[in-house]
């Protein structure tokens, strides 16, 4: 059994691993925390976990060194440096669901973030999207968990990135549930100010864009712009992404170069043509759906679904654990979509 702490319990990728984690045969929480609700146990927050989960709270601002193999960070980003910098010890394993550590580049990090204050970790750190960069997650003990607007775009383009086939700039069209802003109380999350609209947001310098961005131009050195939108719903993104291939490819072949591509991956699921993903189809599991058609004069359009706080989130944060303990990646993931 491998000992595990979740730093930052009360949020919803806390509440989200926890409910992962309780499945996991290998695994025991032995650390929940938080500074807001110390003392209580985390099933009066969380009133489902109540028989299940009653462990009680500790704050998170204290010494945890040491006590877990692995630790989980679900903070917000600016406090996630200085615990991961409070935990190092290149023998747990620091798993951070912020920003922090996704970024290789410190100056694009602070140019959207602001100044790292643990700068000395970043060359220890991995991008944890485990479908591009399993081999040296398996030996890193700091992964920096993807965004879950990145992970939608960046899955949906890998294939055709990786084999240098787009002309131009592409054009990012994401939609995200509510659950996406976190549960921090925010005037933009209130129902009222979401329920019975739908709306763009931040275009142009949205923090996902530079993350994005880094990743496709490993690949290919091409342009993105990314335009995210809130819907009212609960959970689930939605990613369609436009643009032109140098050469036009028939659908179904590039159905087929998806597929190979992604041939070995357990949690990637190609449609067949015609048939599109819809985030109803992936809710509370670690699958992400893609679909696309291409065009005559050589434009495309795919779509990729996910669940933002599963394969957007704590799901992907449990499967980089399973890659970096050496375990089935798959462990404790299985769980079929929930549908209705
Ligand atoms: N929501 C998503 O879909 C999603 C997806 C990918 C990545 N992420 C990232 O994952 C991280 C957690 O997101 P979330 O959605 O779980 O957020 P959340 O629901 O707002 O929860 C935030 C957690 O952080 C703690 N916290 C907040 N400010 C703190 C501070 N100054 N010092 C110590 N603890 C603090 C809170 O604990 P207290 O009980 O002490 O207040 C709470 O447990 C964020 O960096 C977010 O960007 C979120």
């Amino acid at each position: 059994m491998w000992e595990v702490g979740v730093i930052g319990a009360t949020g919803y990728t806390g509440l989200t691993l926890i409910s992962i984690l309780k499945s996991h045969p290998h695994i025991k929480i032995n650390l929940v925390t938080s500074n807001t609700y110390k003392g209580k146990r985390i099933s009066e927050v969380f009133p489902l976990l109540r028989g299940i989960f009653d462990e009680t709270l500790v704050p998170t601002d204290q010494d945890h060194r040491g006590r877990c193999d692995v630790f989980f960070l679900c903070l917000p980003h600016g406090k996630s440096m200085d615990e991961a910098d409070h935990l190092y010890d290149n023998k747990s394993i620091i798993i951070d669901l912020s920003a922090d550590f996704r970024f290789e580049d410190i100056g694009i990090y602070e140019k959207a973030y602001l100044k790292h204050r643990a700068a000395h970790l970043i060359p220890h750190a991995v991008f944890g999207l485990p479908e591009l960069y399993r081999d040296r997650i398996k030996n890193s003990k700091l992964i920096g968990n993807p965004g879950c607007y990145p992970t939608s775009a960046i899955l949906a383009l890998y294939p055709l990135i990786k084999n240098n086939l787009i002309e131009g700039n592409v054009f990012i069209d994401s939609k995200s549930g509510v659950s996406g802003a976190g549960r921090e109380a925010k005037l933009g999350s209130l129902f009222c100010e979401v329920s019975e609209g739908f709306r763009p947001y931040n275009i142009g310098i949205h923090r996902h864009e530079p993350e994005i961005q880094k990743e496709v131009k490993k690949y290919q050195d091409i342009g993105i712009r990314f335009v995210p939108h809130l819907l009212p719903m609960n959970r689930g993104i939605l990613t369609t992404v436009y643009g032109r291939l140098k050469q036009p490819i028939d659908t179904e072949n590039t159905i087929a170069l998806y597929a190979k591509t992604y041939k070995d991956e357990p949690f990637i699921r190609i449609m067949e043509p015609g048939i599109y993903p819809d985030t109803r189809f992936v809710r509370f599991s670690n699958y992400c759906d893609i679909g696309l058609k291409t065009f005559d004069d050589g434009s495309f359009v795919i779509v990729s679904a996910i669940d933002n706080l599963v394969k957007g989130a704590s799901g992907q944060a449990v499967q980089n654990m399973n890659v970096a303990l050496g375990i089935h990646e798959t462990t404790a993931l299985t769980g079929l979509p929930q549908y209705p």
